[in-house]
């Protein structure tokens, strides 16, 4: 055999194989193309899911003939005027998405250099470039992709129904939008328009960040844009906005994530890893936060061209990434103090409501009521047996919850005897005790129904933490140190993260290239089954670079510890403990959702219950 140089229009359809998996990434190619040329309208539009057909238009700079023909030519591009991969600042910059869709289709370019009194086409098929002829257009850049792969038989023969096709493009153009809500962007097929997102008016109050939550508001959905926190933090030159939701608001998948980098669309583990470890003591593992998270780094901190079509990143330093993120969600939930999401409230009215009119029972089995809403008793995740240790150290950290749990000489004042301004406090005044288990409280414009084992449990297990982070974690030694049989990279990992473990209560070192040994295991953790440990941490810190399970099942006690000691269900409370409980909760971080996520109360305004009762 010889070698030889491959002709031209093959090494495009090489490329093609790369760049172009299937409708949604020429798509994805053309948009941003529109983007990095400065438009603010991009009008997409797909058949049969963008096989036949895919029309994007857009208002920027356009092209001339000469840049039409160059366009279409393998490795131009004008987004590296200085030959510099260092300082990527556009969404394009290899030259490679004109010329590799050309190849393997019917394209037609259509452009109106800004400024220039005429517009000019050019055609290529199947990688055969025509000569640019004049045209009619307004203004902007208008391409069509007609037939994709229908020089690639071989990858025609891979594409999906159309629907599915289409939901891929949907997909790439709605994370675009995400990032770029200066824009407007419309979305259609042959039939009907997919979506619509107006670019904000110039008046718009509340400025690029109002801007942005609306048109996440407009991806993601009303429930995330009124329960979201905001976002803003910065270290080292990194950057970090956007909106997180509220963990009382969560999802079965984690496909409500978004995160952008530099404002290109990303899918990266450490930052998934990252907003994870984020909520890890809010929410259960199987359920996820709804988040779009924006960072903005100098180029040279991250880099951009690791993967064929930009899907993923490679951070300088992801250490700092990871500590910023995590720290700043945190942070934002912290703040949030006792919020729980309003679609609590919407799914207790819900559930309230009657459906089959007077005499019928009110719809308390429904479904989309989120599970043991109404229930006091979580027995489910009560869970292991805890060191009686631990027990009495659980009991102690409830113990001094102030004026909580003491003897009251009032315990039978009346709910009037209140301080009028009681009626300002965010969770209201206690007004009574329901079936032992749930207080109900008034508040300035509605009620509040407390759940008060979950809540107290809350307010235990948040103590419980900060004695865990001020007094570091006690070890307990091993009778007989215990090896451990790892691959050697596991062994590695763990080896190089000893002293971070250590400080988290978890004595190990080398021990040979494959395996480590065990000397001093977290005393929270009671008998324990090491290799387990070791193992699942091994794969931790391959995963997301953080001993993220040690912390997980150290909390994880603190919480099982806070179920046993807090107030179950069942107690009766006096009017002093009901409202010592509501300020102690409005003081707690996080106190508005149990350690799974579940809410501690929901709250109904008067509208809403005069909605109940037909006055509205
Ligand atoms: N919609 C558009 N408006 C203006 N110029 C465009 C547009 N699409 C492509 N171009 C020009 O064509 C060049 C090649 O595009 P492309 O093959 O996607 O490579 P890249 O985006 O990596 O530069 C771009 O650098 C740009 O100058
Ligand atoms: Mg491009």
């Amino acid at each position: 055999m010889t070698i030889r140089l491959l002709p031209p229009d093959l090494v495009n359809r090489i490329a093609a194989g790369e760049v172009v998996e299937r409708p949604a990434s020429a798509v994805k190619e053309l948009v941003e193309n529109a983007l990095d040329a400065g438009a603010t309208r991009i009008e997409v539009m797909l058949r049969e899911g963008g096989r036949s057909l895919i029309l994007v238009e857009d208002d920027g700079a356009g092209m001339t003939p000469g840049e039409l023909e160059l366009a279409v030519e393998r490795h131009a591009t004008s987004k590296l005027p200085d030959d510099d991969l260092v300082h990527i600042a556009t969404l394009g910059f290899r030259g490679e998405a004109l010329p590799s869709i050309g190849a393997v289709s019917r394209l037609t370019l259509a452009s109106r250099k800004r400024g220039a009194d005429s517009a000019w086409s050019l055609a290529l098929e199947a990688g055969a470039k025509g000569r640019p002829q004049p045209a009619a257009l307004a203004q902007g850049t208008r391409v069509e992709v007609r037939d994709l792969f229908f020089a690639t038989p071989a990858r025609l023969k891979f594409l999906k129904a159309p629907r599915t096709e289409l939901g891929h493009a949907e997909e790439v153009v709605k994370r675009l939008a995400m990032a770029h809500p200066e824009v407007a962007f419309t979305l259609r097929d042959e039939t009907r328009v997919l979506f619509r997102y107006p670019a904000p008016g110039g008046d718009l109050v509340g400025g690029p960040e109002a801007a942005r939550l609306a048109r996440l508001g407009a991806i993601m959905g009303r429930d995330f844009q009124e329960n979201a926190l905001a976002l803003a933090a910065e270290r080292e030159g990194i950057r970090l906005t956007g909106h997180v939701g509220l963990p009382t608001l969560n999802r079965a998948t984690a496909d409500q994530q978004f995160l952008f980098v530099n404002g290109r669309p990303v899918r990266d583990r450490l930052l998934q890893g990252a907003v994870r470890g984020a909520y890890q003591d809010f929410l259960a593992r199987d359920r996820h936060p709804l988040v779009a998270l924006f960072l903005d780094l100098p180029p040279e901190a991250v880099d951009v061209n690791v993967h064929p079509a930009k899907a993923e990143v490679r951070f300088r330093d992801s250490g700092l990434v990871r500590g910023l993120i995590v720290g700043a969600i945190r942070h934002a939930l912290a703040e949030a103090g006792h919020r729980a999401a309003t679609t609590v409230a919407g799914a207790a009215l819900g559930a309230f409501r009657p459906e089959t009119g007077w005499g019928g029972e009110p719809a308390l089995a429904g479904a989309g009521r989120p599970s043991g809403f109404f229930q006091g008793n979580y027995g489910n995740w009560r869970g292991g047996a805890v060191p009686h240790r631990l027990a009495e150290a659980a009991a102690q950290a409830f113990a001094p919850l102030d004026g909580f749990d003491r003897p009251s000489a009032r315990a039978d004042a009346a709910p009037e005897a209140a301080s009028p301004d009681a009626q300002r406090y965010p969770l209201g005044v206690a007004r009574g005790q329901l079936h032992e288990t749930y207080i109900v409280a008034q508040t300035a414009d509605g009620i509040v129904i407390v759940d008060q084992h979950a809540a107290h449990e809350r307010l235990v297990y948040e103590r419980m933490k900060q004695a865990l982070a001020e007094t570091g974690v006690a070890r307990q030694g091993l009778l007989i140190p215990e090896v451990v049989e790892l691959e050697e990279s596991a062994v590695a990992r763990l080896v190089k993260r000893a002293p971070e473990l250590a400080e988290l209560g978890l004595v190990l070192e080398g021990f040979g290239p494959g395996a480590v040994v065990v000397r001093e295991v977290p005393a929270m953790l009671g008998p324990t089954d090491v290799k387990g440990l070791v193992q699942d941490l091994a794969d931790e810190l391959a995963a997301l670079g953080e001993a993220l399970s040690l912390k997980e099942r150290l909390e994880h006690v603190c919480g099982t510890m806070a179920c046993h000691g807090s107030v179950r269900a069942g107690r009766r409370l006096t009017q002093p403990e009901m409202d010592a409980l509501l300020r102690q909760m409005e003081a707690t971080p996080h106190s508005g959702q149990c350690n799974h996520g579940r809410p501690t109360y929901v709250e109904l305004k008067l509208a809403d219950i005069e909605r109940l009762f037909g006055r509205r």
